[in-house]
């Protein structure tokens, strides 16, 4: 039996101490991971302790050609492939996405770029999906609120990006969301706090149970 490996991906330029949702609700992923899995290993890839660099194309198209690669270009792909094996060698996977001005952070963005640049994680000349992971789950955490009947509705543009953008790798993910997170300790926003603890207790809940034996 190989062990098996939750990869976590962080974020959120807030630490759990400052209240980061999306990182305390990874705490409890993790938690679960190793309840579930007493012989588990959680590797974490933090993109704020750690950010990527933006995606320099070039490095790419010279790999792709063959070329023999000058020493910044060997750099750009071996950091691709070293975020991609990451995500090939896990079992499970748990990323931490909160909305920033009505997209992802720009660390989760330069990652997938560099990600998707890898052979690991696509096929460089078919664009097969190369990622095989048991289960993929994706925390959202949004200040506002995002629903039909809201002001913002169509305007959360990161959930919509990182489901479709992670099936070119492979991965189906589940989203667990939680919006009105400004909301507590706000008094303007007091009449919303109420969707804030609603939709906490049950990702709370979901993520205690998402790696149950039969759950995956
Ligand atoms: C730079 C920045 C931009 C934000 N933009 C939005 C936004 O567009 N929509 C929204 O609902 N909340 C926005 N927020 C609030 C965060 O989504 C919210 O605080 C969320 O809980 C952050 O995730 P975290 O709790 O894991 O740190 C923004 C926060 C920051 C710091």
């Amino acid at each position: 039996m190989t062990t098996p490996i939750l990869l976590r991906v962080d974020s959120s330029l807030a630490s759990t101490e400052q209240a980061s949702v999306t990182r305390a609700l990874a705490d409890r992923a993790v938690e679960a991971y190793l309840a579930a899995h007493p012989d588990g290993e959680v590797r974490t890839r933090d993109l704020v302790a750690s950010p990527p660099p933006h995606f320099d194309p070039v490095a790419q198209a010279a790999r792709r050609r063959g070329d023999t690669l000058t020493p910044a270009e060997s750099k750009a792909a071996a950091l691709a492939d070293e975020y991609a094996a990451e995500l090939r060698d896990a079992t499970d996977l748990v990323i931490g996405m909160p909305l920033y001005n009505w997209g992802p952070p720009s660390t989760l963005k330069a990652w997938f770029d560099h990600v998707i640049a890898s052979p690991i994680a696509r096929h460089a000349q078919t664009m097969e999906p190369m990622i095989k992971l048991r289960s993929a789950r994706v925390i959202v955490a949004r200040g506002g609120a995002y629903g039909p009947e809201t002001l913002r509705a169509g305007w959360d543009h990161a959930t919509d990006w990182a489901e479709k953008s992670f099936t070119a790798i492979g991965v189906d993910l589940e989203v667990v969301a939680v919006e009105m997170t400004l909301a507590p300790g706000r008094a303007y926003l007091a009449e919303f706090e109420h969707v804030y603890h609603r939709d906490r207790a049950v990702a709370e809940e979901r993520l205690a149970g998402a790696f149950a034996v039969g759950a995956a």
